[in-house]
């Protein structure tokens, strides 16, 4: 088990890394955002296994998760110019007829995980239950963006 957790926390340490190097090169927005979206939703694999017990919790994973998705809401935003609403992308239409919509969504994910990030202190959220507190506005942001600016299948 305690294997397993380090993997993925390693994982999710790589993913930033990546998220960051692919940033620098933004040639290929479409790719640069999915691979950020990709990484918060490893963090949310880590998060919900956290949650259920299916991986034992310690601060530091919970804390992982957490600046993962931190990481990703301040980004997310930053890759979707004009013209990338054609090729190989799940963004739906809606994002750049309504901009001032995407926006506020993108707010209140960078808000929620924000907060998380502040509230888990130097070495994470001491327990699991204080990770469901910080968690939940997070999780909560996926779907409410979701059901308007991401295709539906
Ligand atoms: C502000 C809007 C927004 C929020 C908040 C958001 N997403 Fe997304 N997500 C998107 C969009 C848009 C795409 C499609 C990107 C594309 O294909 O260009 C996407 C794609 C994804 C993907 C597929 C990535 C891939 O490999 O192509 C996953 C997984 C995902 N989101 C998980 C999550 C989870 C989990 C959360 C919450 C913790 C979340 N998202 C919050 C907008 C959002």
């Amino acid at each position: 088990m305690r294997m397993i957790k380090s993997a993925v926390v390693l994982g999710l340490a790589a993913g930033i890394g990546l998220a960051g190097s692919i940033a620098q090169a933004s040639d290929d927005p479409i790719a640069t955002r999915q691979a950020i979206m990709s990484s918060v939703g490893a963090a949310a694999g880590l998060g919900g296994g956290l949650m259920k017990g299916e991986i034992a919790y310690s601060p530091a994973a919970g804390k992982a998760a957490i600046a993962t998705m931190n990481a990703a809401a301040l980004t997310f935003g930053d890759y979707f110019p004009a013209g990338s609403d054609q090729g190989e992308t799940g963004a739906a239409a809606a994002i750049w007829e309504n901009p001032d919509g995407f926006s506020a969504e993108l707010a209140k994910f960078a808000d929620a995980t924000s907060k998380a990030f502040e509230a888990s202190g130097k070495d994470g959220p001491a327990d699991v239950e204080a990770f469901k507190a910080a968690m939940g506005p997070v999780f909560g942001s996926c779907k409410s963006c979701h059901e308007t600016y991401r295709k539906k299948n």
